[in-house]
């Protein structure tokens, strides 16, 4: 199933294909495969070029994977329990010059929309996930104090809708939405619609 954003201006066709299915084939994907996901993240810009971005990579079968899928909340527990690869992506708090980086969630991101964007590229789906529990993230993975879990994101060939349950099923079928461009980009004063 295609998803593409009904856009009011043309796009990049990836942009224009990239969407958040839950229906995931548990076939797996090939690490290097991920490699390569992973380098389209290394390479997104960041502030001072700080790099904030870290990830655990998860296959699953293996450790990290259970780990991921443990940290999770259960509504998404019940969908991604599929997805052959779960990587979660944690920030860096503090900049190399010692200081608290400002902007690391920011960074943070930008790298994961780079990885979806090559995912895309590859006919992989991805869907990002703020739905686990952060604590016990750092917990099961050891986290230092100055590193934060920031999201987690589920990859692999996307399914047909109704290899989900009805409700989510649903969910998979309903349209995509976005708020209207004139809500959202102003010139001049804020609120007032760029022309
Ligand atoms: C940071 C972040 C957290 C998200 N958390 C969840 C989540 O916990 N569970 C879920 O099912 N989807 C989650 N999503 C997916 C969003 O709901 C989805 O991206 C949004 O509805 C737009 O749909 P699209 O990605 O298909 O364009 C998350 C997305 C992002 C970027």
């Amino acid at each position: 199933m295609e998803n593409p954003a009904d856009t009011t201006f043309d796009i990049h066709p990836i942009i224009k294909k990239r969407w958040s299915p839950r229906a995931f084939q548990s076939t797996p994907i090939q690490k290097e495969t991920v490699q390569r996901l992973l380098e389209a993240a290394r390479w997104a810009p960041s502030s001072f070029n700080e790099q904030p971005w870290r990830f655990m990579v998860g296959f699953k079968g293996d450790d990290t994977w259970q780990k991921i899928h443990d940290t999770m909340v259960e509504f998404n527990q019940q969908w991604a329990g599929n997805a052959p690869v779960l990587i979660m992506a944690i920030g860096n708090k503090i900049s190399s010059k010692g200081k608290t980086n400002a902007v690391y969630q920011y960074d943070v991101g930008q790298s994961m929309a780079y990885l979806t964007f090559q995912a895309t590229e590859e006919g992989l789906a991805t869907h990002q996930m703020g739905g686990f529990s952060k604590e016990k993230a750092i917990e099961l993975f050891g986290l230092p104090e100055d590193h934060e879990p920031i999201a987690l994101i589920a990859i692999g060939r996307q399914d047909k809708p109704g290899a989900l349950s009805p409700d989510f099923e649903k969910m998979e079928k309903s349209p995509r939405v976005r708020k209207p461009f004139d809500e959202l980009v102003f010139a001049g004063k804020f609120g007032q619609p760029l022309k």
